[in-house]
């Protein structure tokens, strides 16, 4: 099949390629000119495990080109999927859905035959009504169908989430529009993934309401979290505690420093937006995004409270940036929020991360960036994890504690054992853990 893809960000590029893998044939747009002409050159706009080979491996089969061109990618194709951004509207927290409308006109015009218009983006409830309305009044003898495929791929496993997912939601009222639909995600049916046909609003619905859950599953273990610290439990046991009853179930029940990155809070956002829009609030999930944001500011204090109750002249290290390993996605990382608290209160920040520090440049500034997690550390008051990325599970702890000024660290993601970091002569401060 003919496939379009409009938007390569994340989610368009990894769905393209994976598409491109099944077997078909993908055209993947975007207008920024920059973008679409690195990934013609084999350059990847975003680090994410295996996909640099999978794009090459599919762009030299022939069947994965990349263009600014939507009215050549859209001629021809069986299906236009719509892969742009839904960031958070400035003011009002709804989702921006100027992307999504410009991209509708944009295939309204370039339309040449019947062909399914598929909205991948997230989008609140009812966009798939709008985009058909939109487009039926750019070209009202076009023939078409809108329909709802939301994504529910992880940054960092996005090509193995795309392939081998939990389910696959499809929103479509019409026959034909099903019936491409099932031929493009057939290769896929091999593993039987459950799919879900529902209404289009269904579908997008659908998507929120996963998002929302997940990060109240975070929120929940947070607030626990903190309580475990008072009263002498170790989190991580009543996680696993409650986790292994299936009706809870063990995912997502890790304490931290708080959800980021692209999707949880601006979805979170949306959603109360929504709901408030229908006269049917969502207290649930608007508490979820206040302690959530106050969370980020809790580990900043928890930081400077490890450090004595002043951070003012003294060098912090930090390790890891990104809102989640294998990823060098930046955006809403707890780690920005953190940073700014410190500054705040007089620290000098000496950070690393393996794939994050580029975009961190453009975000935060007067910070020094080292080379890897020892010269991090070097000469530092404190050493902080603030992600946690491989690397940093096994670190070298004795020279790591030659290098620190001050045998302090600060786990923000408990992926040290309290008992073994005391033995080693560490002070050792992590999340829900009083010991
Ligand atoms: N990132 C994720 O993990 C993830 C997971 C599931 C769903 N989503 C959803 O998928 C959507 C896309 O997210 P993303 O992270 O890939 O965004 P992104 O910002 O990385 O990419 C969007 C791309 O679309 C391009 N674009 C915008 N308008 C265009 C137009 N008219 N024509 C051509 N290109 C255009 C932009 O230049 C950009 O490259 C969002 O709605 C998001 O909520 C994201």
């Amino acid at each position: 099949m003919r496939v379009a893809m409009i938007g390569s960000g994340y989610v368009g590029l990894v769905s393209a390629a994976c598409f491109a893998d099944f077997g078909h044939i993908v055209s993947c747009v975007d207008k920024d000119e920059a973008k679409a002409e690195a990934l013609g050159r084999g350059e990847m706009p975003i680090f994410e495990p295996g996909l640099e080979e999978l794009v090459a491996d599919n762009a030299q089969a022939g069947r994965l080109s990349f263009t600014t061109d939507l009215v050549e990618a859209v001629r021809g194709a069986d299906a236009v999927f719509i892969a742009v951004g839904t960031p958070s509207r400035r003011g009002d927290g709804h989702a921006d859905l100027s992307y999504v409308y410009q991209a509708a006109r944009e295939i309204a015009a370039a339309l040449d035959g019947y062909a399914v218009v598929v909205t991948k983006s997230t989008v609140p409830v009812g966009t798939g009504d709008q985009v058909e309305r939109i487009m039926r009044q750019a070209r009202p003898q076009a023939n078409f169908a809108v329909v709802s495929n939301p994504e529910f791929l992880r940054e960092g496993a996005a090509i193995s989430d795309f392939k081998r997912p939990d389910r696959i939601v499809i929103g479509v009222e019409d026959l034909q529009a099903r019936e491409v639909m099932t031929e493009l995600y057939r290769p896929l049916f091999l593993n039987a993934p459950p799919l879900l046909i529902t209404t289009r609003r269904t579908a997008e619905l659908i998507k929120y309401a996963g998002n929302a859950f997940l990060a109240t599953k975070i929120t929940f273990i947070n607030e626990i979290a903190d309580l475990c610290e008072k009263v002498g439990v170790n989190v991580q046991e009543v996680a696993r505690g409650i986790g292994l009853d299936n009706r809870i179930g063990t995912k997502f029940l890790h304490a931290g420093p708080g959800y980021g990155g692209s999707c949880f809070p601006k979805d979170t956002l949306a959603l109360i937006k929504t709901a408030k829009d229908h006269g049917t609030p969502m207290r649930v999930i608007e508490t979820v995004v206040s302690v959530n944001d106050q969370r980020k500011k809790a580990m900043a204090n928890k930081i400077i409270a490890a450090c004595g109750g002043d951070v003012s002249g003294k060098t912090i290290a930090l390790l890891g940036l990104t809102f989640k390993p294998n990823t060098d996605d930046m955006r809403e990382a707890p780690s920005l929020a953190i940073i700014a608290a410190l500054q705040e209160a007089g620290a000098k920040l000496r950070v690393y991360d393996p794939e994050g520090m580029r975009q961190a440049k453009t975000l935060v500034r007067d910070i020094d960036y080292a080379t890897d997690a020892y010269g991090c550390a070097e000469g530092a008051d404190a050493l902080v994890i603030i992600t946690e990325w491989d690397i940093f599970r096994a670190l070298d702890l004795a020279r790591i504690k030659q290098l620190l000024k001050t045998p302090l660290i600060v786990d923000l993601r408990n992926i040290y054992r309290s008992e073994e970091m005391r033995r080693r002569g560490f002070t050792y401060v992590s999340v829900g853990r009083s010991a």
